[in-house]
C-alpha cells in the first residue's frame, strides 16, 4: 500500500517546475529535440500541489495532460524557456529544474524550407544559454533542484553539476539502467546535495520519486 504524499509540507510554498524536452528550429517544419517524456517533471508538479504548494509548470511540448491545479507557461525552445523561468524566479521559492533543455540549437534558423539537393547536409549549432547555471548566479532565497540524466561517471557529473550550477539538489539517474529514464514510468534515481550527501533510491515510480525527493527538501529547511 502507497504511503500518501504528506499533505501540507509545501503549504505557502510558490514553486516553479520546468518539465519537457526543448524543441530547437531548424526552419519551418523541422527541429532538433530529445527522448524527455516530460513525466519526472509533471509529477513533481503534481506531487507538490498535492503536498499543498502553489505551482507554476513551464513546459516544453510533452504528449502530458497539465495537472489540476497547477498553472501552465507552454514554451518550445531554449532562449523561450529561459525568457519565462527569468521571470517568474524572484517570485518562487523552489526551483525544479527537470526540463531537459537542448545544450546546443540550429545557428539559423532557415525562415524557409530547407529543398533536399546534396549528398550531405551540415547544420551548424550554437550553445544555449545554461538556465539552471544563471539562476544559480542569481540565487538568493531560492530551493534550486537540478535533474541529470547520465548514462556514465555519475557521481563524478552529478557532484560537477551541483557545485558548478550552485545547486541544492541535484537529482541524477543512469538512463541505461532498465527501469530508469526516458518514458517508462519508474525511475531509479540518486540524490545528490550541496554539502556532498548522496542518497540512492530503489527502482520506484516516478510519482514515488517526486514525493522523496519533495520530503527531502521540505527536511532541509528543518535542519537550518
Ligand atoms: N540545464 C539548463 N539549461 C541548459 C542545460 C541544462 O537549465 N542549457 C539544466 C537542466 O534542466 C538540468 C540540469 O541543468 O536540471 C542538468 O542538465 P544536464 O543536461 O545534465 O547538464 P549539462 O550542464 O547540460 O551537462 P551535460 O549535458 O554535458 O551532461
Ligand atoms: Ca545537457
Amino acid at each position: 500500500q502507497e504511503i500518501m504524499a504528506p499533505k501540507e509540507i509545501l503549504k505557502g510554498k510558490k514553486v516553479l517546475v520546468t518539465a519537457g524536452g526543448t524543441r530547437e528550429a531548424i526552419d519551418p517544419v523541422r527541429y532538433l529535440t530529445n527522448r524527455s517524456s516530460g513525466k519526472m517533471g509533471y509529477a513533481m508538479a503534481e506531487t507538490a500541489v498535492a503536498m499543498g504548494a502553489q505551482v507554476i509548470l513551464v513546459s516544453a511540448p510533452t504528449n502530458l495532460q497539465n495537472p489540476p491545479g497547477v498553472r501552465k507557461i507552454a514554451v518550445e525552445s531554449a532562449q523561450e524557456m529561459r525568457e519565462a523561468v527569468l521571470d517568474l524566479y524572484d517570485n518562487v521559492d523552489i526551483v525544479i529544474k527537470a526540463a531537459a533543455v537542448a545544450d546546443y540549437r540550429p545557428a539559423q534558423e532557415q525562415k524557409q524550407k530547407i529543398k533536399k539537393k546534396d549528398e550531405t547536409l551540415s547544420l551548424e549549432l550554437v550553445k544555449n544559454p545554461d538556465i539552471l547555471a544563471e539562476l544559480g548566479r542569481h540565487k538568493k532565497h531560492q530551493c534550486l533542484v537540478g535533474f541529470a540524466a547520465e548514462t556514465h561517471n555519475l557521481e563524478k557529473y552529478a557532484k560537477n553539476k551541483v557545485f558548478s550550477k550552485n545547486l541544492d539538489f541535484l537529482v541524477a539517474n543512469d538512463v541505461t539502467a532498465p527501469g530508469a529514464g526516458f518514458s517508462v514510468d519508474t525511475n531509479i534515481v540518486t540524490l545528490f546535495d550541496k554539502h556532498g550527501q548522496r542518497e540512492d533510491f530503489p527502482i520506484m515510480t516516478k510519482k514515488e520519486v517526486a514525493q522523496e525527493i519533495w520530503k527531502r527538501i521540505a527536511q532541509s529547511w528543518h535542519k537550518q
